[in-house]
């Protein structure tokens, strides 16, 4: 076998939004033994999107619980204010909206100064190519499959374009960025996404509400590219 064929595993990100929030320590325990890869963190605000969900103290104890590295997606209006917050909150990567950020580039090399990996947020309505002045300062695309604000939503199939023109930009800039999808995957669009050129798939529901959740998380792993 050439390095070529050797199948990259999806990496899971399991939505924390879909758990059960008054049992969120054994939640976090089951992702600690399951073949979760990251845990997904959705901060929302109620302005940057029409949903509130749960902020940094929550975070906080996410984090006491947590072995595995928290991916924070920050759905909020002015989000440079609080990258230090959620960097001692626990907070592993940092993700920004495009679309809530007039100083991207300022704002993606902060998250980077803090020791944190920077990601960016691209609503669905957003193209992948307002991404090309500051590729180089992503370690993560976080491409929203959904319209961001709740979870359970259903997978745009656009997305899958989005993916390998995303994939496309990274090889001709020779950067490292992750392609992270966020919103409405499953077992049915895992793998489509992978072979499109994704590297992380955040799964809220399709984990959660699962009847064996720890089970979906190694289902939807081996969905590879
Ligand atoms: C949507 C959030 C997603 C959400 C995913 O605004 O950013 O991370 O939790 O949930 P599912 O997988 O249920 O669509
Ligand atoms: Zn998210």
């Amino acid at each position: 076998m050439t390095l070529k064929d050797t199948p990259t595993l999806a990496r899971i990100a399991p939505s924390i939004l879909a758990s059960d929030f008054a049992n969120l320590q054994s939640e976090v325990e089951m992702l600690n033994e399951s073949e979760a890869d990251w845990v997904h963190i959705d901060i929302m605000d109620g302005v940057f999107v029409p949903n509130i969900s749960f902020g940094i103290p929550v975070c906080e104890a996410i984090a006491k619980h947590a072995r595995k590295p928290l991916d924070v997606h920050l759905m909020i209006v002015q989000p440079e204010k609080y990258l230090e917050a959620f960097k001692n909150a626990g907070a592993a990567v940092i993700s920004v909206h495009y679309e809530a950020c007039p100083h991207l580039h300022r704002t993606l090399q902060q998250i980077r100064d803090l020791g944190c990996q920077a990601g960016v947020a691209l609503n669905p309505h957003t193209p992948v190519s307002v991404l090309e002045e500051v590729l180089e300062l992503a370690d993560l695309v976080c491409m929203m499959s959904v319209n961001p604000g709740f979870g359970g939503q259903k997978f745009i199939p656009r997305t899958f374009d989005k993916v390998r023109q995303l994939r496309r930009m990274i090889e001709t800039q020779g950067t490292q960025t992750l392609i992270e999808i966020d919103g409405g995957v499953s077992l049915d669009n895992a793998s489509e996404l992978m072979k499109a050129g994704a590297d992380v798939l955040v799964a809220g529901n399709t984990v959660f509400k699962a009847q064996n959740p720890k089970q979906m998380i190694g289902d939807l792993k081996k969905s590879s590219k």
